[in-house]
Order: structure tokens, then C-alpha cells, then sequence
């Protein structure tokens, strides 16, 4: 298989590159630029990216790297940093620029490239610079320049170098996309033969090869990666296959059902469901912190969850659905800073495989979609919001009781109706019910009334790093106010929560 190398030097953009050349039906890897030119040159790249990042190449502290990569043979694209970079080891001159770019800027293209061919003469980039190539190395043509960037793209063709001071990975970048195929089809020769349909004939072939007649096990949860990894098992193995799915009775209304009904009706496997809510329930009671609840939740689940494995009998495989970004290891910094691989579990001493199956983990999550579609998982499993592990744990303020995980289940349950009527669901990346630790005063005919508190909380983001609350129609809000105050026991007043991300976190614990 064709393979391109994303060479990390620490920008914010690495993944995306990734998934944007994967776009173009070519696989991408990411690795740190740490990693030995030896290792690089046997890997048998068609082509290497260098990303952004944010030191400047003059400082000896920065990320460098060694200039042989440049002779490999292998054609190189260089972007921001990655741009200034190859200008640094070819000799060519970086320094502060009198005027930092940053947003949408035109590009005029100067020159012929196969880079540029389909792209207008002048069109809008995405720029974010402060340093810039103030004099492109000998042997480089400039290619494209803006009105404060002379260099902002350059190339040394014969030897198939290329570099961009500009960010083709960002769709503000109009013809990004354009720039990124032809570099990957004129330049490296690429073929495109990254398709979904064969991931999954050619992951299931060697997910038979390696599990033989032997079992696995795989933890359900209902959310997306786990859901997938069980189809492509199923696919494989069938029966050997035993899905645990720990209900801890802290999901959203009939959730579980949904899961039990999707996986039971859709693939051959052994599910098994653990219903635990009252053993939940009873270790998070008079617990009011919400780390200290986070912390019992994670702990009791893995606990339900080996003891089921326990009465399954060991041995056979354990798999896990762990995906791409789980995996890769970020350029920031030293090579020793690992991102926390928090889909990997670690096993009690007492159980034991023949190995661990992560059948998506070479995936980005839309990558992990577009197999869960054609596996014929539902769009409501497989384009679900982000649930946090946790559950209703961390949308019940202050202490968890069943009396509480209902009112909030139904609430929760009208909110998400109302969405989905209105089809607004559909412009929001995460919308969900509170229950804070509240009682109001409220009057219900001619009675006084002293009960719970409901918050709606709703966002747009594209990251979940940061996120902005969702300007809903005040209509919808009134009809979804209504329908909770009248058809929610123990509800009378209910609220919006107008906070974006930062200072809010999404959650409200
Ligand atoms: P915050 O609240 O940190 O949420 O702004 C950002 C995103 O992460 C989800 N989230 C969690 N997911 N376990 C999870 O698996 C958790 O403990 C957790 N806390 C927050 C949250 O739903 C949002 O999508």
C-alpha cells in the first residue's frame, strides 16, 4: 500500500494534513520528527510532508532535522514551519517577518508548478506566520508570493522539494485541497488506493488469519469506536466474538435498549449485558465531588466488566477500539511526551490473552464513520454526539440517585425530541440536560411548588477544545421549556445555559 509520511514538528494543524491526504484516498501516518532518517528511508514512503509548528527554524532549540532527508529520492512537501525549514537546511534565509500574516490572505502564484496546476493565478490561502524565507535557497524557483510574504511558496522541482508558507490542509485555503492532490498524484506518483471498502475486506481477511478458532472480547460501550470494532469482528468471526456491554444504568433514555436491540438484530456475535445501575448507585452514594465520581465510575465499570470476563473464562483475544489519534505520539516538545493513550486499558494481573486486537487503530474518527455506514450500524449510533464515560454521573450535580437519573433521563429525552423535530440536531455538534443540585419555587395552579432545576446546554464547535452556545430559536426553547415543566415530574423551572468554552467547559462537571 501507498504510504505518506506526515513528519510532526509540533503545529496544530498535524492531523488534519493526515486526514486531508487520506481525503485523497492515500494513506497517511503521522510520526515525530524524532524519528531516525533510517527508519524514514526504509519505510518506503511515496512522499513526506513536514507540518507546521510553532518555533522559529533560527533558534537552536527548535525541532530540526537532518538535511539528508532531503536526498532520500522521496518527494517532500514542506508547510509553514516545514516550509521555513527546508529553506534553513538548503541555506536559503528565514527571519522575523516585518509583518506577521495571519487569516485569509490572496496568494498570487508567480511561476509554473505542478503544485499550482488547476489553480487560479490569484487565490485566498490560509496564512500563520510571524517568521518568513527571506531569501529562498540557491536552486529554488519561487513560486507564489502575497503582498508581505515574497517566498510564500518555492520549489526545487528536479529534486522534488516543494514548500509552502501557507496552510493547504485548512478549507479557508480555497484551492488547499487542489494543491494537496496535485502534490500526492503529479508529484509523488500516487495511485489513491485508500478506499473504506477495502479496509474492511482486507482488515477482515486478517482479523480471521489471526484469531483462528480461538475467541475474543470486546467492551461495548454504544459509542462509536467500540461499535464498529464489534461489526468488523463480527464480520470476521462471528460467534467466536463475545460483546460486553456494561449498562450502569447512567446512560440516556432507553439507550441501552437501543444498543442491545442494534447489535442483537444486526450481527452474529454472544452480547452479553451486565445491568448494574443500583451497584453504581450504591458506590456514588452521599459522593458529591465530581472527580471523586468520575473516578468511581471509571473504577466500578472496568471492575463489572473483567469480572464478566472472569466468568467467561479466559484466553482467546481482547480487542479494543482504539482509534488513530489514540495512537500517535505528538512532536511538542521532547519525543518522551506521549499523548495519554486513553482508549488502551490496562489488564488485572489475573487475566490473560494471547494478545489485544485494536482493529481501527490506524482510523480517524469520520474514517471509523464511513466503516460503520458501510457495515450497516444505524446513523444514530454511528453519527452520535460525543457521551462523556462517566454519563448522567457528571450531568447530575452533586450526589447521583435513580429519583435523579430519571428526571433528567425524561428531560433529556424531550430536549433531544424537540431537536430532532425542529432538525436543528443537525447544525449542532453537542446539545444535552442538566441536573443541577437546585430546587426552585415555581407555582402550578393555585399550588406552591419547591422543585428541580433544569439547565439546557447546547454548542457549536469544531474541536471540543473550545466551543460557543448554540443561538437556538427562542420558539424551540419555549416548546422545549413547555413539554419539560408539563410532562416531567418534579420540574418546574428550566434555563439556558449561555456560556461558551472558555470560561465554561461543556460539561458542568
Ligand atoms: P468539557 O466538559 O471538558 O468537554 O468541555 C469536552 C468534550 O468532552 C466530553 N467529556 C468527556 N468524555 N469522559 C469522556 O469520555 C469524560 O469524563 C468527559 N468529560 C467531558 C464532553 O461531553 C465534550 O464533548
Amino acid at each position: 500500500m501507498e504510504k505518506i509520511l506526515v513528519l510532526d514538528f509540533g503545529g496544530q494543524y498535524n492531523q488534519l494534513i493526515a486526514r486531508r491526504v487520506r481525503d485523497e484516498h492515500v494513506y497517511a501516518e503521522i510520526l515525530p520528527y524524532t524519528t531516525p532518517i533510517g527508519d524514514i528511508a526504509a519505510a518506503g514512503y511515496s512522499g513526506i510532508i513536514f507540518t507546521g509548528g510553532p518555533n522559529s527554524v533560527y533558534d537552536p532549540a527548535s525541532p530540526h532535522y537532518d538535511a539528508g532527508i532531503l536526498s532520500l529520492g522521496v518527494p517532500v512537501l514542506g508547510i509553514c514551519y516545514g516550509c521555513q525549514l527546508i529553506a534553513w537546511m538548503e541555506r536559503g534565509e528565514v527571519a522575523s517577518a516585518p509583518v506577521s500574516e495571519y487569516g485569509k490572505i490572496e496568494l498570487d502564484v508567480c511561476a509554473g508548478s505542478a503544485l499550482f496546476d488547476g489553480v487560479p493565478e490569484t487565490s485566498v490561502v490560509w496564512m500563520s506566520h510571524t517568521d518568513y524565507i527571506s531569501a529562498a535557497p540557491s536552486g529554488f524557483t519561487v513560486t507564489a508570493r502575497t503582498p508581505d510574504c515574497p517566498c510564500a511558496a518555492m520549489e526545487c522541482a528536479e529534486r522534488g522539494i516543494y514548500a509552502v508558507q501557507f496552510h493547504p490542509e485548512v478549507t479557508h485555503s480555497q484551492f488547499g485541497q487542489r494543491m494537496l492532490h496535485n502534490f500526492l498524484y503529479s508529484v509523488c506518483g500516487c495511485h489513491g488506493d485508500w478506499v473504506m471498502d477495502d479496509f474492511i475486506e482486507k482488515t477482515v481477511a486478517s482479523l480471521r488469519e489471526r484469531i483462528g478458532d480461538k475467541k475474543v472480547v470486546l467492551g461495548l460501550s454504544g459509542g462509536i469506536d467500540s461499535s464498529v470494532a464489534a461489526g468488523l469482528l463480527s464480520r470476521a468471526v462471528g460467534k467466536q466474538l463475545t460483546c460486553v456491554f456494561v449498562d450502569q444504568g447512567l446512560m440516556r433514555k432507553d439507550e441501552g435498549d437501543m444498543v442491545e436491540g442494534t447489535f442483537t438484530r444486526l450481527f452474529d456475535m454472544n452480547f452479553v449485558r451486565v445491568n448494574c445501575q443500583e451497584h453504581f448507585l450504591s458506590k456514588l452514594a452521599g459522593v458529591v465531588d465530581p472527580e471523586a465520581k468520575r473516578k468511581i465510575i471509571g473504577e466500578e465499570f472496568y471492575a463489572v466488566f473483567w469480572d464478566e470476563i472472569r466468568r467467561e473464562g479466559g484466553g482467546g483475544f481482547f480487542a479494543q477500539g482504539t482509534i488513530y489519534p489514540d495512537c500517535i505520539e505528538s512532536g511538542k516538545g521532547d519525543a518522551a511526551v506521549i499523548k495519554t493513550h486513553h482508549n488502551r486499558v490496562k489488564m488485572p494481573d489475573d487475566i490473560e490473552f494471547e494478545g489485544v486486537i485494536e482493529p481501527l487503530s490506524e482510523l480517524f474518527k469520520d474514517e471509523v464513520r464511513a466503516v460503520g455506514e458501510k457495515l450497516g450500524i444505524p446513523r444514530e449510533l454511528v453519527w452520535r454526539q460525543p457521551f462523556p464515560g462517566p454519563g448522567l454521573g457528571v450531568r447530575i450535580i452533586g450526589e447521583v440517585t435513580a429519583e435523579k437519573v430519571k428526571i433528567l433521563q425524561e428531560a433529556d429525552a424531550v430536549f433531544r425530541d424537540e431537536m430532532a423535530k425542529s432538525g436543528y440536531e443537525r447544525e449542532l455538534s453537542q446539545f444535552f440536560a442538566v441536573l443541577p443540585d437546585v430546587k426552585t419555587v415555581g407555582v402550578m395552579g393555585d399550588h406552591r411548588t419547591y422543585d428541580h432545576l433544569i439547565a439546557l446546554r447546547a454548542i457549536t464547535t469544531d474541536n471540543f477544545m473550545t466551543a460557543d452556545w448554540a443561538r437556538i430559536p427562542y420558539e424551540l426553547l419555549a416548546r422545549v421549556s413547555n413539554r419539560i415543566t408539563n410532562e416531567v415530574g418534579h420540574v418546574n423551572r428550566v434555563v439556558y445555559d449561555i456560556t461558551s468554552k472558555p470560561p465554561g467547559t461543556v460539561e458542568w462537571e
